[in-house]
């Protein structure tokens, strides 16, 4: 009996010896560096781009997230992490002060690099990724018009827990980094599938999946749902589960795993565009 003891507390010494050193890998794999850089050269002035840059704050969930005056709140405390959406004005505990030009603010929200050279986790990169420079730049300049908002908040951190499920590489932070080029086109609005399309193929397919189909996607709570089924919606029903989270079934989606609070300011020509795009899946 004392030998079993003497090999269990021997097994669990190594164990917890091991995890030591998985968990300090994980804790430098988060703030290993990256490299990008922006082609934006310049942000507008005029008030309806400003106007426009807001609205693309609501509708691509900025504002759920980093909070409506941008002040940042603590997202999630979970045991593997704490992921903390920043403030990005230049209040007290804002980082505005670090972005100083547009290109700073483009690499960290297209490319998913921040000021301090590394990557991040659960904010959406890979979906901006596909956002135009047109609506980048309206974009960026109306964060830079927010007024500051003093909000000192927590850093986002990894856990013991989570430190040691990076050092497995279960936790990426380089999965927000994108170096690649982003995109120069925006599409015409007469061109009401394509319109959609710019839409779906950034925010939508980052939780339904690149065919839309659904399935387990990374970070989700519940598994984002087939969206072929829609083509047999109407478009009130499908306006309907966008704004108040209600599907034609009656069906009361989960808002925090569905992002009700950005869907819901999609304009009517916008829903009508991406419902028109969902019309042609296969
Ligand atoms: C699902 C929630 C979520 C959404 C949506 C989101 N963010 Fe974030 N964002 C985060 C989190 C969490 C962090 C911190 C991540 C980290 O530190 O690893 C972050 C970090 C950032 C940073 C870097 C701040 C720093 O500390 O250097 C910027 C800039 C940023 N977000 C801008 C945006 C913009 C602009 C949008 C909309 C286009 C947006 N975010 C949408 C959650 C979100
Ligand atoms: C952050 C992840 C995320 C994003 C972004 C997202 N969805 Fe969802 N969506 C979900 C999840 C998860 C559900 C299932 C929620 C539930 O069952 O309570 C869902 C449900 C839906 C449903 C209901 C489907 C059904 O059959 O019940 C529709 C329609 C939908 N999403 C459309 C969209 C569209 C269109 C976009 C882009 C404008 C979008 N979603 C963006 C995660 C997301």
């Amino acid at each position: 009996m004392k030998t079993f003891l003497k090999i269990f507390a021997g097994v669990l010494i190594a164990l917890a010896v091991v995890l030591f050193f998985v968990a300090q890998r994980g804790q430098s794999a988060m703030f290993e560096q990256y490299t990008a850089s922006s082609t934006l050269s310049s942000v507008p002035t005029d008030s309806a781009s400003l106007a426009y840059g807001a609205h693309l704050a609501n509708i691509f969930g900025c504002r759920d997230c980093h909070g409506d005056n941008l002040a940042g709140k603590v997202f999630l405390d979970i045991p593997p992490f704490r992921a903390v959406p920043a403030n990005l004005t230049s209040g007290k505990g804002g980082v505005a002060d670090q972005y100083k030009t547009v290109q700073d603010w483009d690499v960290a929200i297209r490319h998913g690099v921040t000021k301090s050279g590394r990557g991040m986790i659960v904010m959406p990169s890979p979906a901006y990724h596909k956002m135009n420079d047109e609506d980048a730049a309206a974009l960026i300049a109306w964060i830079q018009s927010v007024p500051p908002v003093d909000n000192v908040l927590p850093p986002t951190e990894l856990k013991f827990l989570g430190k040691v499920l990076a050092g497995f590489g279960a936790i990426d932070f380089g999965k927000s980094v994108n170096p690649e080029p982003t995109n120069t086109i925006k599409p015409d609005t007469s061109d009401v599938v394509a319109y959609g399309g710019y839409f779906v193929n950034s925010v939508c397919s980052y939780c339904h999946g690149e065919d839309l189909r659904g399935g387990p996607a990374e970070g989700q709570p519940i598994d984002p749902p087939d969206l072929r089924p829609v083509k047999n919606w109407s478009f009130e029903q499908f306006k309907k589960t966008l704004r108040e989270g209600i599907t034609p079934s009656g069906k009361k989606l989960d808002t925090f795993a569905m992002p009700i609070a950005a869907t819901k300011h999609y304009t009517d020509f916008e829903l009508r565009a991406i419902y028109a795009y969902l019309q042609t899946l296969k």
